[in-house]
């Protein structure tokens, strides 16, 4: 698995559930069905996202310049038999830049930190980029009538890292601060500004 790149990962909550939505939203229908398999209308993708147990399943996400959800990682999680089903996805407009690979890599590390034995994929046979980015991270692929399927078998101590994840979970959350304080400064006014409100009233 390729070193951590410097793209801040966060997990997602409850409260995130309509910014998730947001971000389905604004996938095309090719990309609606690239990420689930069959077309998705908008009401489809709404209670998707309503439904998310947050509970069980894992949710990763990358925030924009925005702060809208340019990337989300939806890990379902089975305790019973140790294995997590990924789905992710990227808005057209960050594609390219490692998100999908970042949202992948963190996937692994959190099921194999929780001690699952296996995560694998589904998806269409004709999804190259997410096949050529199973690939890359060292997913096994099985192509046959149509779709695909992702595994890796994960190991612990190759694929997971406590210390690893308390890091990423650190970086992400400096970059919420950081996103913080920039919402917070960019509502003050400008010196300039400040200056001509006081001789306004004075
Ligand atoms: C698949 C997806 C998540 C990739 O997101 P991303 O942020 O662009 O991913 P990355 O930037 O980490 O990597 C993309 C890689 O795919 C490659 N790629 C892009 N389009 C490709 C194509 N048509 N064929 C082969 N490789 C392709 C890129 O060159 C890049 O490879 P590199 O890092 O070796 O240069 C994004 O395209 C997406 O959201 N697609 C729609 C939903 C979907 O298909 N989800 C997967 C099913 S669960």
């Amino acid at each position: 698995m390729p070193a951590p790149a410097a793209i801040p990962v966060h997990r997602l909550g409850p409260r995130h559930a309509p910014a998730v939505a947001r971000h389905l939203l604004r996938l095309d229908a090719e990309d609606r069905r690239l990420r689930f398999g069959r077309p998705m209308g908008d009401e489809a993708l709404r209670a998707y996202a309503a439904g998310i147990d947050f509970e069980r399943d894992r949710l990763f996400g990358i925030f924009g310049a925005e702060s809208e959800l340019a990337g989300v990682a939806h890990l379902a999680m089975d305790d019973a038999t140790g294995q997590a089903e990924l789905g992710l996805s990227v808005d057209a407009a960050h594609r390219g830049r490692g998100y999908g690979s970042a949202l992948l890599r963190r996937a692994v590390l959190h099921a194999a930190n929780r001690g699952y034995r296996a995560l694998y994929m589904h998806c269409l046979a004709d999804n190259a980029a997410m096949l050529h980015l199973a690939r890359k991270a060292g997913l096994r692929t099985v192509v046959s009538a149509g779709e695909a399927d992702a595994w890796l078998a994960l190991d612990r101590a190759r694929h997971g890292g406590a210390l690893r994840e308390a890091l990423e979970d650190q970086f992400a959350l400096i970059d919420h601060l950081l996103r913080q304080q920039h919402a917070w400064f960019s509502c003050l006014p400008r010196p300039d500004q400040a200056a001509a409100n006081r001789a306004s009233v004075s």
